[in-house]
């Protein structure tokens, strides 16, 4: 395509009247702006190339790709620096997460330092702060409705106080993690605020239909996320006349991701908070960002040709962030987002492995495992370009029985029986069954219904406390046990929801809070209990017994230098019921991790482990030599081992 100006002309103006900026900073931004000049122009081109305002577009980007150099500190240049020298550095056995909202942790902002200490000694490197920019008054959906991305929300500090603490934690060897909501804004945002005033620019920003029509064909192919407290997909605002597009709640307005506008707000945007020290952007939502008639508006190419954009400006301006995208959705689609074809390491770094995390809960009910070796072998990648996993057993949201129809027949079982029996054993409704969980948005049409409940709670920790029955609750810490041991050696980040790490058990406090109420997930977000937290180290406690077990667990992960994420992951069927097994393939040889699923003894023949890879009887989890009995390792129920 002819430019008038090429790019890297607008970039060199662009970049020459910083004065401000070293010379030797105008070269890197230079270099950083040819190595990624292709990623970010080749998708923009496609995406917005026939748009009238195109050229002015491409060079208002290229100029604020400038002054968000220019704004950088100087700290994190020199981190760019680093990153860019260490690219690896997210895949490293040494990183571990931890999830939590503000809030709930110690109050405000100010207040997470005073906690430092504690996520240091778990180990943490990786902090993800809940939804923290200025939200909607009044219910917010945990602050996923933000009204201004530049300011912190208040009750938490201020913008300065991010700079801060993010600037401490990186002292301490943390990186912290900050949602960046680009699906949609609060409809109290400034641009909302505008279109509903009739400001025809910021009416762009957003899905705005003048009559039903459009809306209802939309809906004819959509899928609604909550059914139950925000059902539709549009909403009409009979004072201003339109109908608006409202995925989530009414209060979260879609943005109109086909206007290059709206690119360009949000780049500002993530460049800024890049700028006050985040090293990891989430992106929240991201398979929804582009609508396509006719489709369920999810995952549509375009949505994999924007995220690659984004990325590249980070590669130009900010190599030290990383981002990471939200998307829950099913196996073939999932992949993507961590960079597959022509966006091969050129998008995602960092993507939630929702498949691993239903497959964990799935043969945890079950003790069966041929679902979890089937799904796990047969639809994902045994490693990723620049970009792995976030690995959990469940986070701030609830748990979506993802498992497809086609991949139930294969091991024999009905899809839609499976995850109706999953749903209700979560909710405790299986007679027998150990789980304490609760249904979300149940939905009458299709029959789907998804899980809330922490984690300690669907392990069968709460019912096993409120039975005193002390062989229940060993069963229960077991469980958690194992389920962290997966996340800590499959490959990628293991991230720890606040309070699992103490077997947190559900909190039905929400109940009472008119703004909560409504949303059944706040059950499995608690407040931290610091007086709980304080009997850490006191093995006679449950929660000295969990926070040891899972201690233990992340610092051996450290030592394995297998678990490095750039070594693939093998799947392995061992063949024997209820066990599950993957090779970590690495230069030093492979390290074969199994899990005992069956609720009963197995027995890890010698011939099995062998063949796998085994070749020596040292478990790195366990820092121990293993015993063979009669040629073969007697495996405990929820056994977990990690052999080299
Ligand atoms: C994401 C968040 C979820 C929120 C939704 C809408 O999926 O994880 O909590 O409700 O986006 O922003
Ligand atoms: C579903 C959606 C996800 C959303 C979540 C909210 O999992 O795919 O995007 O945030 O529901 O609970």
């Amino acid at each position: 395509m002819p430019a008038a100006t090429s790019n890297r002309e607008h970039a060199q103006k662009a970049i020459a009247v910083r004065t401000a900026l070293a010379g030797h900073q105008r070269e890197l931004f230079a270099l950083r702006f040819s190595r990624s000049e292709r990623d970010l122009f080749d998708p923009l081109e496609d995406l917005y190339g026939a748009h009238p305002g195109f050229d002015d577009f491409r060079r208002d980007l290229i100029v604020a790709l400038a002054e968000a150099q220019e704004q950088r500190p100087a700290a994190l240049c020199a981190l760019d620096l680093k990153r860019d020298l260490e690219p690896d550095w997210f895949q490293r056995p040494d990183m571990l997460g931890y999830v939590f909202y503000i809030d709930r942790f110690n109050g405000t902002l100010k207040g997470v330092l005073d906690k430092a200490d504690y996520l240091q000694e778990l180990g943490c490197t990786y902090i993800h702060f809940m939804p923290c920019l200025r939200p909607r008054p009044g219910d917010s959906d945990g602050g996923y409705s933000v009204m201004d991305y530049r300011e912190v929300d208040p009750r938490l500090g201020t913008m300065a106080d991010l700079q801060q603490v993010t600037t401490a934690l990186r002292a301490r060897g943390m990186s912290v993690c900050v949602d960046l909501v680009l699906n949609h804004t609060a409809k109290e945002h400034e641009w909302a605020r505008r279109a509903r005033m009739g400001d025809r620019q910021y009416q762009d920003y957003y899905w705005m239909f003048d009559s039903p029509e459009l809306p209802q064909t939309y809906s004819e192919t959509l899928v609604e996320v909550f059914p139950t407290h925000a059902p539709g997909n549009f909403t009409h605002y009979p004072d201003f006349g339109k109908w608006v597009w409202t995925t989530f709640n009414e209060h979260q307005w879609d943005l109109n991701w086909s206007n290059p506008r709206v690119f360009l707000e949000i780049v500002k945007i993530m460049l800024f908070l890049a700028n006050k020290g985040v090293e990891v952007v989430r992106l929240d939502a991201v398979a929804f960002m582009w609508k396509r008639m006719g489709t369920r508006c999810q995952n549509e190419p375009e949505v994999h040709q924007l995220l690659q954009a984004l990325r590249a400006a980070s590669r130009i301006v900010a190599p030290a962030l990383i981002h990471k995208e939200e998307a829950i959705v099913a196996p073939k689609d999932l992949i993507p987002y961590l960079g597959r074809g022509k966006h091969t390491g050129k998008t995602g770094n960092l993507a939630y492995h929702n498949s691993l995390m239903v497959q964990f809960w799935s043969a945890l009910a079950t003790r069966e495992t041929r679902l979890m070796t089937h799904v796990l072998r047969t639809h994902f990648p045994q490693s990723f370009v620049n970009a792995t996993w976030g690995t959990y057993l469940r986070c701030h949201d609830d748990i979506g029985w993802a498992v497809t129809d086609e991949d139930a027949a294969a091991v024999g079982v009905t899809g839609f029986t499976h995850r109706a029996f999953l749903a209700d054993f979560y909710a405790g409704r299986f007679p027998g069954g150990f789980a304490r969980g609760s249904d979300f948005q149940s939905n009458e049409d299709t029959g789907d219904k998804r899980t809330n409940g922490t984690c300690a709670s669907l392990c069968g920790l709460e019912s096993a406390l409120e039975q005193i029955d002390a062989s229940a609750t060993d069963a229960a810490v077991h469980r958690i046990l194992m389920g962290h041991a997966l996340i800590a050696s499959f490959g990628g980040i293991p991230l720890l929801y606040m309070g699992d790490e103490l077997g947190f058990l559900n909190d039905h406090s929400f109940e009472a809070n008119e703004h909560l109420r409504h949303d059944g997930r706040w059950m499995h977000r608690p407040k931290m209990d610091w007086t709980k937290a304080a009997r850490r180290n006191d093995p006679l406690t449950i929660e000295g017994r969990i926070y040891a077990g899972l201690h233990h667990i992340f610092t051996r992960r450290r030592a394995t230098p297998h678990i490095h994420a750039a070594n693939s992951t093998e799947i392995v069927d061992l063949a024997i019921d209820g066990v599950f097994a993957f090779a970590r393939r690495s230069p030093i040889g492979p390290l074969v991790c199994i899990y005992n699923f069956s609720g009963a003894w197995r027995s890890l023949s010698e011939a099995k482990l062998r063949h796998a890879g085994v070749t020596r009887y040292f478990d790195m989890l366990g820092d121990a030599e293993v015993k063979l009995v009669d040629g073969a390792l007697p495996f405990p129920p929820e056994g977990r081992i990690w052999l080299v």
